[in-house]
Parts: C-alpha cells; sequence; structure tokens
C-alpha cells in the first residue's frame, strides 16, 4: 500500500466577475493558521487551465505570481500542512489530471485501492498525495463520456474517507464542484460571483452570507449561485447565515508577532467572555451560562485537546468544588477509544477554540451517540463542533492566529469559571453571597491582567534568555495550578522547541525528582492558596539538590517563602477562581520571549498547524 502523503489544510475557490488569483490568495493568507508546509493556485482563462504552487509559506507564493502572474476569473486555491510525507511542490495543491483541477483538505482512505485500479487501467500518477486519485477518477469518467455532475457524483460514491473537495474543469470554467464529508467546506453568496472556503474567516473579505455544506452534500457553484444535492443526487436546502466573522484585518498591530498581541488582548477579550455570561452590574451569573441544565445532571464528561483539554482540567477543578458535580475528563483522543460507560442523565462539554478538531469532535459524537447533553465551549460559532452541539458557550475572543493558544485559554477559562458558578448556583451548592463575591472576582479579571502584563513584561524577557539557553524545563503546580504547569511546559515546548514537562507538585518525590540538577530550571507556580506550604516543601527538596527555582507566586507568596531562588516573579494576591487566568500570563509570556531568543517561528512553530483536523 502506498503511502500516503495526507494533508490537514485550507481550500478556497472563486467563481468571479474578475481576476481571482490575487483574491484567492488573500482568502489563502486567512487559512494559513490552517497549515503552512506549500500553498498553490489554479484558474481558468481563455481555455486554458494553469497553476502556480510553491513549498512553504505563502510570502513564497506571492513571489512566484509576481513572477509569473496567472490570470482569469475562475480559480481554486489550497494552503497545506502535511501530516505524511514531504511538503514538497509535486505534493502541493491543486493537483491536474487532463484539465480537472482539485484541492482538497482531509484524507481519501480507500486512495490506495484506488489508486492500484487505475494505474492498472493506465492512469500515471505523479505524486504521493492520496488527492490526486480524485482528479483521475473525475479524468476517467470524463473521457468515457460521463456529463460532469454525473462524473462528480460517481466519484464521490467511489472515495470513502474524510474529505472536503473542490474540483474544477477546463472545459466549463463558469463552474466548481464541490462536496464535504468531514472537514468543514462553506459557500459564499456574493454579488455575481461565489466562494467556496474552508471556513467563514476566509471568505470574510468577500461576503459574510455563508452557508455550510453538511457531510455528505456536494454542490455545484456557478456566478448565479449554488445548487447544493446529497449523494443520490437529490436537491437539498442548507440555510443561508450571515456570519459573525467579520472580515478581521490580519495584522499584527504593533506587534512582532500575533502571539504577542494575542497575549495583550487578553484583557480587552475577557471582558467581551465574561460579559457574555455574568451580569457585573447585580455581580451574578447570567442565563447564557445556563444553556445546560446543570441541576438536573448527574455528571459531566469533559474532552479537549492539547491548550483547550489543559482549560477544561483546571474546569474540572472547578465544577467539583462549587457545583459538586462529578466530571469524568479525557484527552479527546483517547476519550473516543475508550468506550467510558456514560448514562444520558449527563452532560459533556467539549472545548475547541478552532471548533474542527478531528478527535474532539469524534468523542462530542461518541456522547451524543450515548444521549448525552452536548455543550461546545468554542471560539467560532459556525464550526462543526458548535453546529453538532446542543448548546454553544463562545468564548468570544476574536480569531486567534498564533500556532500557540493564549488568549483562547484564558478565555476558555473565564467561561468555564462562569459555567462553574452558573451551576453551582443551579444546585444550590454556592450562595448568592458566595456568587456575588465570585462574579466581583471575575469583573476584577481585566484589570488586573492589564496590571501584570505591563509589570511583568521586563522581567519575563530578561528571564527568557537563561531559559533559552536550556535543554529541559519542569513545571510544578497543586490544584487548579496543576493543569497551569502543564500550560506552561507545552507553551514552550511547542515555540521554543526545548523539552519542558508539566508535574503535580506532590508527585515530585515519585520520580522527577532524579533530574533535579543545575541545568534544569524548574519553574513552580503556586499562589498563595491552600496548597502553599505544601508546594514550599517541594521547593525545598529541589532546592536541597541543587536545583534551580523560578518561583511564580504573589505578594502573601513571596512574603512566606524565604527560599533562594533563580528568579522570583511577584504577582498581585487574587482570589482562587481567577488565579488560573492571571498566572497564565507569566507562563504565556515566558515561553515567548524564550522562543524569540531561540529564533524560531513565534506564530507557526514547525510541525504545528492550528487546527488539527485529521486524527
Ligand atoms: C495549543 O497552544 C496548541 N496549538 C494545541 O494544543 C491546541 O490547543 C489543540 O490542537 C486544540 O485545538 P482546538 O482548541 O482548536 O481544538
Amino acid at each position: 500500500m502506498a503511502a500516503g502523503v495526507f494533508c490537514m489544510c485550507g481550500i478556497v475557490g472563486i467563481v468571479g466577475s474578475n481576476a481571482v488569483a490575487e483574491r484567492l490568495v488573500d482568502a489563502l493568507k486567512r487559512l494559513e493558521y490552517r497549515g503552512y508546509d506549500s500553498a498553490g493556485v489554479a484558474t481558468i482563462h481563455n481555455g486554458a487551465m494553469d497553476r502556480r504552487r510553491a513549498e512553504g509559506k505563502l510570502f513564497n507564493l506571492e513571489k512566484r505570481l509576481d513572477a509569473e502572474p496567472l490570470p482569469g476569473n475562475t480559480g481554486i486555491a489550497h494552503t497545506r500542512w502535511a501530516t505524511h510525507g514531504v511538503p514538497n511542490v509535486t505534493n502541493a495543491h491543486p493537483h491536474f489530471v487532463d484539465g480537472v483541477a482539485v484541492v482538497h483538505n482531509g484524507i481519501i482512505e480507500n486512495f490506495s485501492e484506488l489508486r492500484d485500479e487505475l494505474t492498472a487501467e493506465g492512469a500515471v500518477f505523479t505524486t504521493q498525495t492520496d488527492t490526486e486519485v480524485v482528479a483521475h477518477l473525475m479524468a476517467k469518467y470524463l473521457r468515457e463520456g460521463v456529463e460532469p455532475r454525473a462524473a462528480m457524483l460517481r466519484m464521490l460514491n467511489r472515495v470513502s474517507g474524510a474529505y472536503a473537495l473542490v474540483v474544477m474543469l477546463k472545459s466549463d470554467p463558469g463552474t466548481l464542484m464541490a462536496a464535504r464529508s468531514g472537514p468543514p467546506l462553506a459557500i459564499g453568496y456574493g454579488r455575481g460571483e461565489m466562494f467556496l472556503g474552508s471556513d467563514a474567516i476566509a471568505l470574510s473579505p468577500f461576503t459574510n452570507e455563508i452557508a455550510y455544506l453538511v457531510d455528505g452534500d456536494w454542490a455545484i457553484v456557478t456566478r448565479d449561485g449554488a445548487e447544493i444535492l446529497d449523494y443520490a443526487g437529490n436537491p437539498v436546502e442548507r440555510p443561508r447565515q450571515i456570519s459573525q466573522t467579520t472580515a478581521y484585518v490580519v495584522d499584527k498591530g504593533n506587534h512582532r508577532h500575533f502571539m504577542e498581541k494575542e497575549i495583550y488582548e487578553q484583557p480587552e477579550v475577557i471582558s467581551h467572555a465574561l460579559s457574555h455570561y455574568v451580569d457585573f452590574a447585580s455581580n451574578t451569573v447570567g442565563d447564557n451560562a445556563a444553556a445546560i441544565d446543570f441541576k438536573s445532571v448527574s455528571g459531566l464528561a469533559i474532552s479537549a485537546c492539547g491548550t483547550a483539554y489543559l482549560a477544561g482540567l483546571v474546569g474540572k477543578y472547578w465544577f467539583e468544588r462549587y457545583a459538586r458535580l462529578p466530571v469524568e475528563i479525557d484527552v479527546a483522543s483517547e476519550f473516543r477509544y475508550r468506550e467510558m460507560p456514560l448514562s444520558p442523565s449527563q452532560a459533556a462539554l467539549f472545548i475547541s477554540q478552532s471548533g474542527e478538531t478531528a478527535d474532539t469532535l469524534a468523542s462530542l459524537r461518541y456522547c451524543k451517540d450515548n444521549g448525552l447533553k452536548i455543550g461546545a465551549v468554542v471560539n467560532v460559532k459556525e464550526s462543526t463542533i458548535a453546529r453538532e452541539s446542543d448548546a454553544i458557550f463562545p468564548i468570544m475572543a476574536g480569531p486567534e492566529i498564533g500556532v500557540a493558544s493564549t488568549k483562547a485559554f484564558t478565555c476558555q477559562l473565564a467561561v468555564l469559571a462562569s459555567l462553574a458558578l452558573g451551576a453551582g448556583k443551579a444546585r444550590g451548592t454556592i450562595t448568592p453571597e458566595q456568587e456575588k463575591q465570585m462574579v466581583r472576582h471575575l469583573a476584577e479579571m481585566p484589570r488586573i491582567m492589564s496590571r501584570v502584563l505591563n509589570l511583568i513584561e521586563p522581567q519575563m524577557e530578561s528571564l527568557s534568555r537563561e531559559l533559552s539557553k536550556c535543554r529541559d524545563v519542569l513545571y510544578l503546580g497543586r490544584g487548579t495550578s496543576f493543569p497551569l504547569a502543564m500550560e506552561g511546559a507545552l507553551k514552550l515546548k511547542e515555540i521554543s522547541y526545548i523539552h519542558a514537562e508539566g508535574y503535580a507538585a506532590g508527585e515530585l518525590k515519585h520520580g522527577p525528582i532524579a533530574l533535579i540538577d543545575e541545568n534544569m530550571p524548574v519553574i513552580v507556580i503556586a499562589p498563595y492558596d491552600r496548597f502553599f506550604e505544601k508546594t514550599v516543601s517541594n521547593m525545598q527538596e529541589v532546592a536541597a539538590r541543587g536545583g534551580r527555582i523560578i518561583f511564580i507566586t504573589d505578594e502573601a507568596g513571596a512574603a512566606a517563602s524565604k527560599l533562594p531562588t533563580m528568579a522570583t516573579i511577584v504577582l498581585p494576591n487574587v482570589d482562587e477562581i481567577i488565579a488560573p487566568m492571571i498566572f497564565s500570563l507569566p507562563i504565556q509570556l515566558l515561553a515567548y520571549h524564550t522562543a524569540v531568543f531561540m529564533g524560531t517561528d513565534v506564530d507557526q512553530p514547525r510541525n504545528l498547524a492550528k487546527s488539527v483536523t485529521v486524527e
């Protein structure tokens, strides 16, 4: 079986009334967060179909187009994040076969048998990609005299897997055909022109009138509109909605990187998130936090990936503590296969910035099949995870472009805190006075975040010079600071490529203490809370073995501990309900500045993508 070159990508198409190549590249820039190993554009002009493709960042494709412009009013484009195989020009989309051009996001799972079958019939494959079988199948049916629509439907009934596809035929320059089975695909309605894209963000410069295809839909798109059908060929209706995604400007303002910009946006976007769930006037949790009736549920399942999972892990502590709800949580790639016994009396929360993460979506579907009430804590309200949920809890963070999640993480925490307090209110496990007090602390967060960011920035930058020389770093925390320790480690490793681990501080003596020496800094996250004294004894264990400590604490903690440290970062004393959001700031800035010293690609780290829509 040939090793497939699969990809997780962004795709765009325009049936335009004027030149499309530059607009296609502009749309790709809004999809670049999905993947950036290679990119390409193809258009049809005066009966000829041509393409430009380039390895690496979109900038390289723009240079190619500057050198060799691509005329034409109909075109398709693609930006790729390779999951398998070398990301080179040969494997870059669009793929051409005999007047057929295809761009694809996802995986054609039966590509190998189709490739063998087509090769036996004389097809000559020129790439390692799974996508090429789609182009060959279409070319074969068209050669056999099958008309385009029937050829498309026959091809769709041959391929299997998860895919979003756009097909362009040299013989039919006024039409694009598209299909969705898994990864998202949206139709954009313009004036005398039509658009296709992986999401509403890609299409936001052209239109905000969007219809999402659902799994098993395919569409024939011309300048005058779109005809949407199912795989049996029956017309289906998909609602047009006005996308909330404004045509945001893809720029960094006066910041060097999107990640830095997004770190500093947190006070503003946190206030947007909070105002959606709490009422600052009465200091109470509002109805938007009650979209799931937590009073009637027997328990909660939470599942997500990466940073979103770590937000969920903080949420677990809150739901258990304030709402007395038992919480079962796991990373989605494990959750979906554990076949854990679930009951319809439970609810499930899925946390996802993009709302497109394949593993998280699979876990959602497992819970849905088991009859649970499904809630989505997402940054994209039109995303697949949102659309398959019973209740949507938007985090209002605005588009997050940096691959390393920052503002989405703290907004996820703010929303989860609101939901946990709302659940406690509904279940009578917190008093109205406790509710008022904690909502008041939440309301103070934006102001405190602004103050902390300005307070610690210089110290973080200088400390990062030290950190950038290290090969290994250990993060420790207890309670809600334990998930923060893991998040700090994830931030550091994913953008600076320094190995880092986050550990429960109490676990240090059960093994990791063997690692302690003067070469591996130990970053201890410890607000002056009920775990503080125990964490200080863990710090003593580290110091006694020559370990160097970076102590992240608050004023009360700094006063209480006289242990020698490599550095002590002192934050304001804050209530424990907002400590995780405030203590996220130093770990984000530490990772950011270390990566800047390392000279890595902070916004688009190697091997990563912003949204992993493949398993
Ligand atoms: C976080 O910095 C990473 N980019 C990654 O772990 C991310 O959180 C994970 O892939 C989940 O993405 P989602 O929130 O879009 O589902």
